[in-house]
């Protein structure tokens, strides 16, 4: 009888952020114990050729809305669904964003996320939360969360004016709390503002449909608050990170922040490295409605290539997906008008291969840098780096064996989630997941998923992510102001007189 929690994968190449070896890998009770070659391993162990493969570590999506009560309707694939389908694309581990309404108290919220993910999870996952209103009641459940409930990372919206959106005074304030309590900025950065005048400009020149989604919001609208965020995270010396990069121009805001010393971070996601925008002016409504998300993809055909250039170069840092998926019966709710498209798209279960066929395939990055992009920054950044995002012993034994030469064609006819159409719909990609092994069992081998819902576990993360605190905190120190030291004015100075 082989034993199920002991596997050995013998012959494969490890593929590590920083290098790649020939060696095998042994995991035992759900942790990698060795790695190695000519490992001396107890007998009945479950033998995994990796001959002519990759071994690397689990991807790490960190942008994904599963089941998210969205613009009056609810996505499609729920954390049952969407953790499979993230398996089967070589994912091991989701971070999920809780979205209280305004108003309303983040820990209940986020109680509820937990109840309902902790019940369905089929790989780990880990919380985001978003900070939608602001009052001490916030400020305070902030570092309770922080401090209790494993959240590090809080998402501010600059866009969904009246829903979600946050006033420049908050965003200080909620940057300022961030830094406090060791957790990271995150920001949907568009100016809600400007694309709330967009949206009634374009319904009064008649535009109804998908293309007024785009046309509502160009591309200096995202970068004019990207711009705006760093400014406001740097004025509190908090770190940033701003998700969902679409543009060219929010890209290359980030890419300057980053040469001028600021701790920012740019997250592509797999719709803006694997497609464009240029859809949503497709002529079929119910085609073009698949595109619609926010940020919008941009009609700019260089996009894509552009932002896995930068993604390459370290000027972006880390990939999501945005995971927010509505059927085209949901979508529909915006069939007369625009602004009523609910917003959002696939992405968990093909990111990896997308960013393989797009990023190493096409000779821009290295399979090092891919696994930096898809995994190690992510567990850096959020930290929970090196339990995650890295083959080594001890780690917690999230592996795939990855096929870089093998071919897949990606469709909504074979995908596992649970939306009807794929954005990606007939991509040929290199670079396949044969085996995902997820916190030691093997769940997902050769198109077969072997998973209960429940079976993930939820990863609680620390604050003070070493990764960006120690630069955050040794300015802190050192770069105060301080008062130029002189003698007190003595001179004569004006009288002033009270009234007109
Ligand atoms: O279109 C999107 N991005 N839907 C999900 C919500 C968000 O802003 O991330
Ligand atoms: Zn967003
Ligand atoms: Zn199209
Ligand atoms: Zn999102």
């Amino acid at each position: 009888m082989l034993n199920q929690s002991r596997i050995l994968i013998k012959g494969g190449k490890i593929v590590n952020e920083d290098c790649s070896i020939s060696s095998d890998v042994y995991i035992e009770d759900g942790r990698i114990k060795e790695v190695g070659l000519n490992l001396q391993i107890p007998a009945g162990v479950t033998v995994i050729d990796a001959t002519d493969k990759l071994v690397i570590p689990g991807g790490i999506d960190t942008h994904t809305h599963m089941e998210l009560a969205f613009m009056g309707t609810k996505a499609v694939d729920d954390f049952h669904i969407g953790t499979k389908a993230a398996l089967a694309g070589g994912t091991t581990m989701i971070l999920d964003f809780v979205i209280p309404q305004r108003g309303t108290s983040l820990l209940e919220a986020y109680d509820r996320w937990r109840v309902t993910a902790d019940a369905k999870v089929c790989c780990d996952y880990s919380l985001h939360v978003a900070v939608t209103w602001w009052s001490d009641k916030v400020k305070k459940e902030m570092e309770t969360l922080a401090k209790e409930k494993g959240v590090n990372s809080f998402k501010m919206f600059m866009a969904y004016k009246d829903v979600f959106m946050l006033q420049d005074h908050e965003l200080y304030a909620a940057f300022s709390q961030c830094k406090e309590i060791g957790a990271i900025a995150q920001v949907h950065a568009e100016n809600g503002d400007l694309i709330a005048e967009g949206a009634k400009k374009m319904l009064s020149l008649g535009i109804t449909g998908p293309e007024g989604h785009e046309l509502c919001r160009p591309e200096e609208v995202e970068a004019e608050a990207t711009q705006r965020a760093i400014t406001i995270a740097h004025a509190v010396n908090c770190p940033l990170y701003v998700v969902h990069v679409m543009s060219k121009s929010a890209a290359k805001v980030v890419s300057n922040a980053r040469r001028n010393g600021r701790v920012v971070f740019g997250e592509p996601i797999a719709a803006g490295l694997g497609t464009d925008g240029t859809h949503c002016w497709h002529k079929d409504w119910a085609h073009a409605a698949k595109f619609v998300m926010g940020p919008p993809l941009r009609p700019d055909p260089s996009t894509p290539g552009y932002l896995m250039d930068l993604l390459a170069n370290d000027d972006l840092s880390v990939t999501g997906t945005d995971n927010c998926t509505f059927s085209v019966c949901q979508k529909a709710l915006g069939k007369d008008d625009f602004t009523k498209i609910p917003n959002g798209v696939n992405g968990v279960e093909d990111r990896m291969s997308v960013i393989w066929e797009k990023g190493v395939h096409s000779g821009k990055m290295d399979e090092n840098r891919f696994v930096a992009v898809t995994s190690s920054n992510a567990a850096k950044i959020f930290n929970f780096y090196p339990q995650k995002g890295k083959i080594a012993k001890g780690c917690d034994a999230d592996v795939v064996i990855w096929d870089p030469k093998a071919t897949r064609k990606i469709s909504a006819a074979t995908h596992h989630q649970a939306v009807d159409y794929n954005i990606f719909e007939g991509m040929e990609c290199h670079g396949v997941p044969v085996v995902t092994i997820s916190r030691g069992k093997v769940v997902y081998e050769r198109g077969q998923l072997k998973t209960q819902p429940g079976q993930g576990r939820f990863v609680p993360r620390q604050p003070y992510a070493e990764f960006i605190y120690k630069r955050v905190n040794q300015r802190e120190q050192v770069g105060q102001p301080s008062p130029v030291i002189r003698k007190p004015y003595d001179g004569e100075i004006i009288h002033l007189h009270a009234g007109p």
